[in-house]
C-alpha cells in the first residue's frame, strides 16, 4: 500500500512540467564512490527503487553489473534510461509501485526516494525494504540529516533519532554517518547510510 497524495500521476506531472530539481544529472559522487568500491561485477542483485533517470544504473550497467534493476511509477525517467544506454535489459525497467514489488534482491540503493514519499508511509517503506532484501543484504545510500524545504511537499527531511528507530527493527547499522563527498547542493545536508537486513525480521 502507498496511500499518498504524491501518487504517480503526481510524479508524472513533475517529469511532464520539467519540475525535477533532484535530477544531478549524473551519478552523484557518494554512490560512485561506493559501487567503485564494490569490487568486480558479480551476479548480485541490485535495485534501485523510485530511480529517476538512474544515473546509478547506468553507471552499474555500464561497469558489467548484469543485474541491476530499476524501479518507479513514472514511465519519462524509465524511457530517458532506455535512451540513454539502449543495452540496459527492458525487462529490469519497473514501472510500478514500490510498495507493490517482489522479489529478493542483495543491495537497495537509496537517494532522493526515502525523502520523496509522503513520512506517513516511512515505516512501510522501512519494512519493505526488509522485505525485498535477502538477509544479510544491504539498504545503501543517501538520506538528508535533517529538515529540508518548507514542509508542504517533498522532499521531506528527518532526523537521525527518527531514521534509527524506523530502520532499527529490521537492520544492523553499517554505516550512518555525514556524508563527506556530497553533490553541492546537499553538502553538508546528507548522511550516507549502509544498513544490513537483520537475519530475522
Ligand atoms: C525525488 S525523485 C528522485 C529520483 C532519483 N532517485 C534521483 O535521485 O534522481 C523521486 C522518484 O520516486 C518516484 N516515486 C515516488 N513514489 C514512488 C512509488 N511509490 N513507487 C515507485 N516510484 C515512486 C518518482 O516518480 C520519482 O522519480
Amino acid at each position: 500500500m502507498s496511500e499518498s497524495n504524491f501518487d504517480a500521476a503526481y510524479w508524472a506531472a513533475r517529469y511532464a512540467t520539467g519540475q525535477d530539481p533532484w535530477d544531478a544529472g549524473r551519478i552523484t559522487e557518494p554512490l560512485r564512490a561506493y559501487f567503485a568500491q564494490l569490487g568486480p561485477p558479480d551476479q548480485r542483485r541490485i535495485l534501485i527503487p523510485g530511480a529517476g533517470r538512474a544515473y546509478e544504473a547506468e553507471y552499474l550497467h555500464q561497469a558489467g553489473w548484469p543485474n541491476v534493476f530499476v524501479a518507479d511509477f513514472a514511465a519519462e525517467p524509465l524511457q530517458a534510461l532506455q535512451q540513454r544506454v539502449p543495452g540496459f535489459p527492458a525487462a529490469h525497467l519497473l514501472q510500478a509501485d514500490f510498495f507493490q514489488l517482489t522479489g529478493s534482491f542483495d543491495l537497495l540503493v537509496e537517494q532522493t526516494f526515502f525523502c520523496a514519499l509522503d513520512p506517513s508511509l516511512r515505516p512501510v517503506y522501512a519494512r519493505k525494504c526488509a522485505e525485498l532484501l535477502r538477509p544479510g543484504g544491504k539498504l545503501v545510500g543517501l538520506l538528508f540529516d535533517g529538515p529540508v524545504g518548507p514542509g508542504d511537499g517533498p522532499p521531506f527531511g528527518g532526523t537521525r533519532a527518527e531514521y534509527r528507530q524506523l530502520f532499527e527493527p529490521y537492520f544492523e547499522f553499517l554505516h550512518f554517518e555525514p556524508a563527506y563527498n556530497s553533490i553541492k547542493p546537499r553538502q553538508g545536508r546528507e548522511l550516507f547510510i549502509s544498513l544490513q537486513r537483520k537475519a530475522e525480521v
